[in-house]
This record gives structure tokens, sequence and C-alpha cells, in this order.
């Protein structure tokens, strides 16, 4: 198995593909995938004191507060696992968390990540997040228009049940959309200026979005 040896960043709008692809990613290096919204979500199902916090805010589509997100992601980038690398899906996620993340890397020793930026017209991933369903027991992505199970609700690995993030009904899109362009877009400049920005159109099939992503990730730097 290839070494992957660096951060790679996904970044993008809502429902532009970002965790699916980072799920088949990570299992092709043998390193973590690391999401800060599976984290929280993960937070919220224990009740512990960051769940409780994270919550309200996450129901109404808003940004969790940096110093939140950021003692999370300092335990987690610490952990033994995360030495040969890892992909990350849906952090850095405000230009305070890049600069912060950049720091913490420095430290472990990774240069700045490779960040792959799924770039996409937040037109299209309204069907895409509101069909969206996840197995409650391994977090498979599915989708109802674009990816159904071959039975309804139920996973197609291990049959557990689906189930629709809160934050995926309708009403809720808009305001998620609006935090990425006010709070995240900002950051598709801060890694262009450091070089280490790579776009792939979202739009595409699973399949040719991999293809790109994986192009990108081999590419001598
Ligand atoms: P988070 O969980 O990170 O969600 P998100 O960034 O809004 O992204 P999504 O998970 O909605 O979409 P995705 O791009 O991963 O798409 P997916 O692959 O699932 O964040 C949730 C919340 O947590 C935030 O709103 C915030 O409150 C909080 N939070 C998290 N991180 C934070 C941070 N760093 N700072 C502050 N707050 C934070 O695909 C979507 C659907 O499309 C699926 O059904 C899939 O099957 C389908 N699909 C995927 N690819 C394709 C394709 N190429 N063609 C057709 N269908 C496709």
């Amino acid at each position: 198995m290839d070494r992957l040896n660096q951060a790679v960043v996904f970044l993008g709008p809502p429902g532009a593909g970002k965790g699916t692809q980072a799920k088949e990613l990570a299992k092709k290096y043998g390193v973590p995938h690391l999401s800060t919204g599976d984290m929280l979500r993960e937070c919220i199902a224990k009740g512990t004191a960051l769940g409780l916090q994270a919550k309200p805010i996450m129901e109404r589509g808003e940004l969790v507060p940096d110093s939140l997100v950021l003692k999370m992601v300092k335990q987690r980038i610490e952990n033994a696992d995360c030495s040969f690398g890892f992909v990350f899906d849906g952090f850095p996620r405000t230009v305070a968390q890049a600069q912060y993340f950049g720091e913490l890397l420095k430290r472990c020793g990774y240069t700045q990540p490779v960040v792959v930026h799924f770039a996409i017209d937040p037109a299209l991933v309204l069907k895409r997040i509101t069909g969206r369903r996840m197995c409650k027991v391994s977090g498979e992505i599915y989708n109802i228009f674009e990816r159904p199970t071959k039975v309804p609700g139920r996973c197609d690995n291990d049959g557990g049940d689906l189930e629709q993030r809160p934050d995926d009904r309708e009403e809720i899109v808009a305001p998620r959309l609006a935090a990425y362009a006010k709070q995240t877009a900002p950051l598709v400049a801060y890694y262009r200026r450091l070089g280490r920005l790579h776009d792939v159109d979202a739009a595409q099939s699973v399949e040719e979005v991999s293809r790109k992503v994986l192009e990108i990730v081999r590419a001598p730097r």
C-alpha cells in the first residue's frame, strides 16, 4: 500500500461530496478519515458538554465557534494513528482555523495540507443534501435519488437503519450555504496564495471525482 504521509483537506460547500470521497481516499491509503462534522455529531449523540453546546448551532446551520472546534482537532491529530497522514473533510472552515491548523501541522512535522477544492454550483447541492441518508451503524452515505440502497431504508453493507441528518432538511440548506459563502469560501483564496489549492469539478460523477482526487494526491510535490 502507498504511504500518504501528508495532510489532505477536502474543502467545499455542503453536499459537494467531500465525505463520500474522503472515506474512499482514507481507505485506499489506510489512514484516518477525520471529519469535524462527524466528531461533533458523536459528541451530540453521547451528550457531552461540547455536544450540548454544538447541537442548537448545527441545527440552525451555523458554524460552531473556532475555540470549541480547535481544541477537539488538536486532540485528534496528535493521536498516533495520524503519523502517516490523514484526510480531513469539513475542516478548516474559517481563516482562523486554517492558521491554527498550519501551526499544528508544523509541530507534528507536516507541511501545509494538500487542499482539494470541491467546486460546484450551489444550486446543484440541494438535491444531494435533501436526498442524503446515512447508515446509523457504519456511517455509509447513500442518496435516495443518486445512490439508493437495494432495500429501502436499510444499509447495503450491514442492514443498518438509515437516517437523515437534522441539518439536511430543506429549510436549513440556505443558512448552511450562507455560512459557507461568508466564512469558508475565503479559504479558497487563502490556500491558493499558499500554492496548496487544487480544484476539482464536483458536479461530475463519484467515479470521475475520485479519479481526479487521486491524480492530485499522487502528483509529486
Ligand atoms: P459537516 O458534517 O462537515 O457537513 P458539510 O460540510 O455541510 O458537508 P456535508 O456533510 O453536508 O456534505 P459533503 O460534502 O460531505 O457531501 P457527501 O459526500 O455527504 O458539518 C455539519 C455542521 O457541523 C456544520 O454546519 C457546522 O455547524 C458544524 N461544523 C463541522 N465542522 C466545523 C468546523 N470545522 N467549524 C465549525 N463548525 C463545524 O455527499 C452528499 C450527498 O451527495 C450524498 O447523498 C452522496 O451520496 C451524494 N453524492 C456525493 N458525491 C456525489 C456525486 N459526485 N454525484 C452525485 N451525488 C453525489
